[in-house]
């Protein structure tokens, strides 16, 4: 079942089913290098959310960038296979909210978001996956983030939600695409 999941796991926004708007989005604002400080992926279970994210930090920082579809990453280069797997890596960060809820937590993060990326034309990309259980000081804390975001940092909340609504980003934070599915 786990390698399953794991042979289709998609490794491209092409692959992604039913989310071809949202797809096209990202893959247009790499490609155009018009990429925001901030992505919520909000949604409910399973609709692809951690996966979207994934694909996303694979595009921002993949080692054959522009050699194939503008936007698209690779799969294969040794960055892509990294953040697929889910390696320890040193620009994308998944962070498991559902047990780092905490304020420490989010503070660690943001101090750790200071430090550039690490090399040049690379990304920090920060999944904070199943964002909705974080308190609310935690998110007070990572708003710094949004609204001083330092140059390549990208900031991806992945809350997942019954029904849409149920959960909002805190106001203020600014560049923040809310895409409900
Ligand atoms: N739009 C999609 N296209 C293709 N495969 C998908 C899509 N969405 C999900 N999957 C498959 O389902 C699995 C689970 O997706 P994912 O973990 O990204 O969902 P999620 O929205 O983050 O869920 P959760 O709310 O439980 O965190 C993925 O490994 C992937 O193989
Ligand atoms: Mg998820
Ligand atoms: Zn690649």
């Amino acid at each position: 079942m786990i390698a399953l999941a794991r042979k289709y796991r998609p490794k491209r926004f092409s692959d992604l089913l039913v989310q071809d708007h949202v797809a096209a989005a990202l893959r247009g604002a790499v490609a155009g290098a018009r990429v925001a400080h901030g992505y919520l992926f909000a949604g409910p279970r399973g609709v692809g959310k951690t996966t979207a994210a994934r694909i996303l930090a694979m595009a921002l920082n993949c080692e054959r960038r522009g050699s194939g579809t503008a936007g698209e990453p690779c799969g294969e280069c040794d960055s892509c296979t990294r953040v697929w797997n889910g390696a320890v890596n040193l620009d994308v960060v998944e962070l498991d909210a559902a047990s780092n809820r905490g304020v420490d937590d989010a503070r660690d993060l943001r101090e750790r978001a200071m430090y550039a990326a690490s090399g040049e034309g690379r990304h920090k990309v920060y999944i904070v996956d199943e964002a909705h259980m974080l308190t609310r000081e935690a998110w007070n804390a990572l708003l710094k983030i949004l609204e001083e975001p330092p140059p390549r940092v990208v900031f991806v909340p992945t809350p997942s939600s019954i029904a849409c609504g149920t959960w909002s980003a805190p106001r203020g934070s600014p560049q923040t695409t809310r895409r409900c599915t």
